[in-house]
């Protein structure tokens, strides 16, 4: 019997090519599997060029909702973010591709799963990392990787073999979910040269976009949004009106420099209007919640979580425990955030919520207020008390610290 390989499949050329290569390698009957993560695509014709590249069964399987409340929801409690800019909507989608390759090859009997990752990109590890670590006993190819063909010759080998690539091959190398659009490669790789307006599907370039300012309010519960303008919405249908919203008024874009994990220092741009509108909604909600301990702490916990997810880690225990972590805390995550969109910028104009920790009475400078300032002094007294002593201690020091020592000079 023949061999069975189930191969994600996006229907580009690179993973198209890999059909055909899996085939003539192995041997093999290569099983397609396309996941609807909500990205804005034509699935038939997806599902039309893996059978008419090779395919000998081909699954199309809608995951919108799974992925939103396993990857997504986790997300926006962690205000998941790498290096502070991006919001991780391809590092979020990888661990749920990998986990569905596993699922239809045990289903099929399969002996591997393959992926059309390159070998210098996040993707591949986080592939590898998850298929390996949620069934041992499969093999993982990655045909990209392992085959080294240029571009150009990929596009040979397609013209060979009859594989039919869409003739408007976009410059940029994409990838996209509901969570956000990364773009990278043409014109992007110079790091000096601003984005050209076509390498943007999602966000309207702010010269375009309307000449008032335009309003959402989120309303959250539990530390997720359910809400926007006081309409109860499912998660598809809200992640959708806040990413056109906020798209529309030109909100959405990140333009950064960002350290991959292999070393690779590339510059990234995406376009991820909902999660950049409600990680920031999120954040100002709990700021209005959560203490000033609770919140310092969850910073700490946020960077790690993002970079647990960053990094191909998501099935790291480390992962689970930060977890649990964050949701002890959202559950008083739960009100309205109000955004203010104009030209291209975004921010909170108005919060409130029922577990509100601001006392107006506490924080007014009316009359009305019940602070009792005298008791500052004597704060203040206890509070400075050991800075100030070796301030007054450095102070008394000969020779004074604190000037170079000239000693870090570097070896020749
Ligand atoms: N740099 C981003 C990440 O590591 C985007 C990767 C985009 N992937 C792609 N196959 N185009 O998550």
């Amino acid at each position: 019997m023949k061999q069975k390989i189930v191969l994600a499949y996006s229907g580009g050329l690179d993973t198209s090519v890999s059909i055909k290569w899996l085939q003539e390698k192995f041997g093999a009957d290569v099983i397609t599997l396309t996941l609807n993560l909500g990205q804005r695509e034509s699935f038939q014709e997806i599902e039309d060029r893996a059978y008419s590249t090779g395919a000998v069964k081909h699954y199309q399987l809608d995951v919108r909702e799974e992925f939103i409340e396993g990857y997504v929801k986790p997300a926006i409690k962690a205000n998941g973010m790498y290096q502070g800019k991006y919001p991780l909507a391809t590092a979020l989608g990888r661990p749920l591709i990998a986990a569905k390759l596993v699922e239809v090859a045990e289903k099929e009997g399969a002996t591997a799963v393959a992926h059309g990752c390159t070998g210098k990109g996040n993707d591949q590890v986080r592939m590898d990392v998850t298929v390996r670590s949620l069934n041992p006993g499969l093999k993982v190819i990655a045909p990209v990787r392992e085959w080294n063909m240029s571009r150009d010759v990929e596009m040979e080998y397609a013209k060979k073999h009859g594989i039919k690539i869409k003739a408007s091959k976009s410059i940029f190398s994409t990838d996209q979910n509901l969570w956000g659009r990364s773009i990278e490669s043409g014109p992007l790789e110079d790091p000096e040269t601003e984005p050209p307006p076509e390498a943007f599907e999602w966000v309207q370039a702010p010269e375009k976009s309307p000449d008032t300012p335009g309003y959402l309010e989120l309303g959250f519960a539990g530390g997720v949004p359910v809400s926007v303008d006081g309409k109860k919405m499912r998660d598809i249908e809200l992640v959708k009106t806040i990413s056109e919203f906020a798209g529309r008024y030109g909100y959405g874009i990140v333009d950064h420099i960002e350290d991959r994990l292999v070393g690779i220092k590339s510059r990234e741009v995406y376009e991820c209007p909902a999660a950049l509108s409600i990680i920031e909604a999120h954040r100002d909600l709990e700021q209005l919640v959560l203490t000033r301990n609770e919140l310092s702490f969850k910073a700490s916990v946020e960077r790690e979580w993002s970079w647990l997810v960053y990094s191909g880690l998501w099935m790291e225990p480390l992962r689970f425990a930060l977890d649990s972590f964050i949701e002890t805390t959202q559950v008083r995550v739960t009100g309205k955030v109000k955004l203010k969109f104009y030209k291209g910028a975004m921010r909170v104009v108005g919060r409130s919520s029922p577990n509100s920790l601001y006392r107006l009475k506490l924080s007014t400078y009316s009359k009305a207020s019940t602070f009792d300032q005298s008791s500052a002094v004597g704060f203040i007294e206890l509070w400075g008390l050991q800075s100030r002593t070796a301030a007054n201690a450095i102070a008394s020091m000969k020779p004074k610290p604190g000037a170079p020592s000239g000693k870090h000079t570097p070896r020749k």
